[in-house]
């Protein structure tokens, strides 16, 4: 039995993972951050030291354990917030010390990877695309844990776009969802460009956000009510998946893989998962559950099962690891 805990942003999650299954997944998200317009780390970090203790009791009894059946602890090592991460990291390491048991430091962009598998029988090779808050990265996965890197974005990232764009028309924050729910109600007017037309596996999104902002202004001056907000929310969403969407079917060009995986908060799209339909029929396609495609500790349990299952166990009893805000995407050892 593993327990994980995941403190990178503004969820604060633990799970129990066993053998590949999940035994419970607590998640609570703060919404405290909504009216600042993005996540405030120190009041991330608060909010993660307020509830943790209770969250990883909640997840121990939904799994109907105590902690003496605990083997190891899986903690989210970054990349993230470092005061968020902070309170996870040092939570885990404190109970992994007190008793004795390896503590697996878990890269929140594996537990992403690992994610479909919370909801999917899937093996590699697979194309993947992880699309967050803070990456857009199209990744060649030959075997588990093995990744090459084939683009990523060469400024924002996706979820960021969509959270600025969100900014721009007014809405809460994360910007995903509303930005979403708003573009059902308006149409494409193929208003903003879709981008990188070249045969790379980059990706781009700030050229997008500077034509909606042009284009908001535009409206703004010319329009009486916010009717065409709808339209400009529409128009941002199809550009953004479709430069998605375009760029898949280059990975996939480039690897002859029949497979690929969409994970991570943006994964969560339904425009995305209905393209991804539409377009790619020919091929497996998997998403994860949508419950599993914004942050939670189940991700990361699924990653430290994994490694307990597959690696020498007897590296990992380092209690003095430290938060990372940034992590390039590759296997972390203990150090
Ligand atoms: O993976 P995630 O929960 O956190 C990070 O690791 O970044 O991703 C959060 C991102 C946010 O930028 C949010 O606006 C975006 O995912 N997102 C969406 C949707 N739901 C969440 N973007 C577009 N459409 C959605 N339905
Ligand atoms: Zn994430």
């Amino acid at each position: 039995m593993i327990l994980a805990i995941e403190s990178s942003c503004d969820e604060t999650s633990a799970a129990v993972v066993s053998n590949g299954k999940l035994l419970s997944n607590i998640v609570r998200t703060q919404v405290i951050h909504s009216q600042y317009g993005g996540v405030v780390p120190e009041l991330s970090a608060r909010e993660h030291i307020e509830y943790i203790d209770s969250i990883v009791d909640k997840a121990l009894s939904e799994a109907n354990i105590t902690i003496n059946d605990i083997k190891a602890i899986g903690v989210t090592i970054g990349p993230g917030l470092i005061p968020a991460l902070h309170v996870g990291v040092s939570y885990a390491k404190g109970l992994a010390w007190s008793r004795n048991l390896p503590l697996i430091p878990v890269n929140h962009l594996e537990g992403h990877i690992f994610s479909i598998l919370l909801s999917n029988d899937v093996e590699p090779p697979v194309l993947l695309l992880l699309v967050s808050g803070g990456h857009t990265i199209l990744i060649d996965m030959p075997a588990w844990r093995e990744y090459k890197i084939l683009g990523s974005t060469r400024d924002d990232a996706c979820g960021e776009a969509f959270d600025k764009v969100a900014k721009m028309l007014n809405l809460g924050y994360p910007g995903g969802p509303h930005v979403e729910k708003l573009a059902q109600g308006g149409k494409n007017l193929n208003i903003i460009p879709v981008g990188v037309h070249d045969n790379s596996c980059d990706f781009s999104f700030s050229g997008m956000k500077s034509a909606v902002g042009r284009v908001i202004a535009d409206y703004s001056k010319k329009e009486d009510n916010d009717n065409w907000k709808a339209d400009v929310a529409s128009s941002f969403m199809h550009s953004a998946i479709k430069q998605l969407t375009n760029k898949i079917g280059t990975g996939l060009e480039k690897t002859g893989y029949n497979k690929v995986a969409i994970v991570g908060g943006v994964s969560a799209n339904k425009h995305l998962r209905t393209e991804m339909e539409r377009l790619f029929g020919d091929y497996d396609v998997y998403f994860a559950d949508l419950k599993y495609s914004s942050d939670n500790a189940a991700m990361i349990g699924i990653v430290a099962d994994h490694i307990y299952r597959n690696e020498s166990i007897s590296e990992y009893y380092n209690y003095s690891l430290e938060p990372k805000s940034k992590l390039p995407l590759q296997s972390v050892k203990s150090e």
